[in-house]
């Protein structure tokens, strides 16, 4: 299971320590925990992280190396702070930045040639969901937001429904179940099978367990309730449950 925190533009940077702190301090089998926190703060957590066996990651990156782009920051930039990781085609970034697919696939090849994993984010508005058109438009999004050349073993989805997102609304377990299944299809088709789908949309304590419950959910993306140490730290306990199960099925 691999959990993790999107921090977003959050917390103060006088509570992140303390909450980095937390997140070091706690242990849990089976679960891989990343933490994506605002890029200035980078290399103050990984000081926290240290040997936590926390992962770090950057919440975006610029498709160029280096070079004239005001306020971005480059993949290598990432890794220099201690990041291993980088989410990129958040719901956040296509719609506050107009991020496309082919932004992100770009975006994806110059953080894996760099050396860093990427974790990158489908899902589906409401309008789409309503019009039937939940799988074509998330299999799409994989179709062209993975880059042509892509490592296994350094890739990771998000399937986060953008009407989920920070509203307190969960997807049901059925459509949960639909959507990875769809997912974990088109991976399979692509020689990516391995890949690990998480979920990410309101995970909070209470709806952990059922969403770890879904086979093909192999973990979450949690915004909102990653900035309480005792929530994270709960939905940690249940991917732990999870990884449990399932290594004793
Ligand atoms: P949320 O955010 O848990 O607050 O819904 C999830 C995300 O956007 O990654």
């Amino acid at each position: 299971m691999i959990i993790a925190a999107n921090w977003k533009m959050n917390p103060p940077l006088a509570e992140a320590g303390a909450l980095a702190a937390a997140y070091a301090a706690a242990t849990h089998d089976g679960v891989t925990r990343v933490l994506f926190p605002p890029a200035p703060y980078l290399v103050q957590m990984s000081m926290r992280l240290d040997g936590s066996g926390v992962l770090l990651g950057g919440q975006d990156c610029h498709q160029a190396d280096s070079g004239a782009h005001t306020g971005d920051v480059a993949a290598s930039m990432l890794a220099a702070c201690g990041a291993g990781m980088v989410l990129l085609g958040h719901s956040e970034r296509r719609q506050d930045h107009g991020e496309t697919d082919a932004l992100v696939a770009a975006k994806a090849g110059t953080a894996l040639g760099e050396g860093l994993a990427v974790m990158i984010c489908v899902g589906e508005t409401l309008d789409q969901r309503a019009a039937g058109d939940a799988e074509a438009v998330v299999t799409s999004q994989l179709e062209g937001s993975i880059p042509p050349v892509v490592t296994p073993d350094r890739l990771t989805i998000a399937y986060e429904p953008v009407w989920a997102i920070g509203t307190g609304k969960v997807a049901g377990v059925d459509e949960i179940t639909a959507m990875h299944a769809a997912i974990r299809n088109w991976l399979a088709g692509r020689g990516l099978g391995q890949v690990p789908v998480l979920y990410g949309g309101s995970v909070k304590p209470g709806n952990a367990d059922e969403i770890f419950a879904v086979g093909d959910v192999g973990g979450a993306l949690v915004g909102g309730a990653s900035l309480k140490a005792e929530d994270f730290d709960a939905i940690c306990a249940a991917g732990a449950r999870a990884a449990a199960i399932c290594a004793s099925a």
